[in-house]
């Protein structure tokens, strides 16, 4: 039996433009921290603690992402763009459920 220790999954970019980007699912990482690995823009000003929503991303994907938790809520509650399918892409662990996902990176904060 074969051990995943990437996963594949798509970023679309605020100008249309889609990224294939592999993450790996061994050093707790979360999707805030990958898109920056990539030279995406997503600031994270806050370090990923659920303060700045400069990380939100439209999921686009049926996979399991698990719930907004309480402080990812609050935040979305006070952030701008938000849609149902917003989460924050520093509280969504990179794990192999999320192999094959589609974010798509939410407009800047004004
Ligand atoms: S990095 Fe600030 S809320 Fe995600």
């Amino acid at each position: 039996m074969s051990v995943v220790s990437d996963i594949n999954i798509t970023v679309t970019d605020r100008k249309g433009v889609s990224h294939q980007l592999t993450a790996p699912v061994d050093m707790n990482m979360n999707l805030m921290e990958v898109c920056r690995s990539y030279d995406l823009p997503v600031e994270g000003v806050c370090g990923g603690m659920a303060m700045c929503a400069s990380c939100q991303v439209y999921v686009h994907t049926e996979q399991y992402l698990g719930e907004r938790n309480n402080d990812e809520e609050a935040m979305l509650d006070e952030a701008y763009h938000v849609k149902s399918n917003s989460r924050l892409g520093c509280q969504i662990p990179i794990s192999t459920e999320l192999e094959g996902a589609i974010f798509e990176l939410a407009p800047e904060e004004p």
